[in-house]
């Protein structure tokens, strides 16, 4: 039987020209446009291969749009206002939020929403979704028309490609992906130590890096710095800086082996929050937390906003209703792994949620 194609490619490319760093393992696995994995699958939801919190419970996104509207009364409330979210996937939060956000209605009136968004099928999607909200969309933030911004982002720098170096008694070598005499693909070290400057962190140590973040996180931070606004990042991942080897891959709701079956499975690491904030910090803005998300989400008053929901549905929608909030809180699922992160332009006080 022959390799599927995308395998194929990728063996080519390594013999061609050596071993990928797994930043560009992930960038080909998750993005090439005909075998890539947000080419060939649906991620999100019950029937996609994965599940998030605005998928769980429309009461993370309405939180959300309370979140926003008070940090858009503390920027003076300005009008117009881009409301930006990066990777917003079937559409549900920015669907959630926009609703929860017209209980401001000069709030609401106010808000432009722009979507930054890799994939063409999930354009369309989030097309059909919000199209009352008539979204643009851009390919990266530095689009974004000029003025006040408030930014949401949940499960996005997770999905963003790492570099990974592992320590060995001369030093951090990169991690990258080759090849094994069969032809399957392996994890191979570096030859010579890497100039990167990295932590000092035991032999057999493995740091990551993700670059395309801190890019981000520095752009993100000029522009909120000088123009005003805030964002909230929601992801899961580590804080304080910890090694360790966190690439993963997901179908079905299942766990993958990331270096098997390239594009049929999704990618992600964790989120190394204080690099993360770091970047921004060092381009002007300040950072807050992160908090994990029970944390948040209670400060937000989850508790409240579930019961009120729940009133005057039938015991199955109210179980649903329970159970959704309860996956989102709890410590074993996604209450503590998961954290949000907030970045202010100029803001001396902490947002809602970060007290
Ligand atoms: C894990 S999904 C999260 C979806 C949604 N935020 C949610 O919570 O359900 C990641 C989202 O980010 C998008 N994405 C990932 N990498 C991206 C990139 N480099 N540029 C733009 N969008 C990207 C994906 O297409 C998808 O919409």
């Amino acid at each position: 039987m022959s390799a599927p194609p995308l395998l194929e490619h990728m063996r080519g490319l390594i013999r061609a020209a050596g071993p990928l760093s797994i930043e560009r393992y992930m960038e080909i696995a998750l993005w090439h446009p005909a075998w890539g994995y947000y080419a060939t699958h649906r991620p999100v939801g019950a029937r996609g291969d994965f599940i998030t919190a605005p998928e769980i419970s429309q009461v993370f996104g309405e939180l959300i749009g309370l979140w926003l509207a008070d940090a858009w009364q503390r920027l003076g409330a300005p009008d117009p206002v881009v409301l930006c979210e990066l990777g917003p996937g079937n559409g549900t939060l920015m669907a959630d939020l926009l609703r929860a956000a017209a209980v401001v209605p000069p709030f609401r009136r106010a808000i432009r929403v722009h979507l930054v968004e890799a994939s063409a099928a999930l354009r369309e999607a989030q097309g059909r979704v919000l199209a009352a909200a008539t979204p643009a969309w851009h390919d990266s933030v530095a689009t974004l028309p000029p003025g006040p911004l408030l930014l949401v982002a949940n499960e996005f720098l997770d999905a963003l490609p790492i570099r990974q170096f592992e320590r060995g008694p001369d030093g951090w070598r990169e991690r990258r992906i080759g090849l094994d005499a069969g032809g399957a693909l392996t994890l191979v070290g570096d030859s010579a130590p890497t100039s990167e400057s990295l932590p000092d962190w035991p032999v057999g140590s493995v740091v990551e890096r993700r670059p395309t973040a801190r890019m981000l996180a520095r752009d993100l931070g000029r522009r909120l710095a000088t123009q005003g606004g805030a964002a909230l990042f929601v992801d899961y991942g580590y804080f304080p800086p910890a090694p360790g080897d966190t690439l993963q891959a997901v179908a079905r709701h299942r766990g993958h082996d990331p270096l098997r079956d390239p594009g049929t499975a999704d990618l992600t690491a964790h989120v190394d929050f204080a690099d993360f904030a770091a970047a921004a910090t060092a381009a002007g803005v300040r950072a807050w937390g992160p908090v994990t998300q029970a944390r948040f989400l209670a400060a937000l008053g989850i508790d409240i906003r579930a019961r009120r929901l729940a009133a005057g549905k039938d015991a199955a929608e109210q179980a649903t209703i329970e159970s959704g909030c309860r996956r989102l809180l709890d410590e074993t699922q996604m209450g503590t792994l998961f954290k949000a992160l907030a970045l202010t332009g100029g803001a001396a006080s902490p947002p809602a949620g970060f007290d």
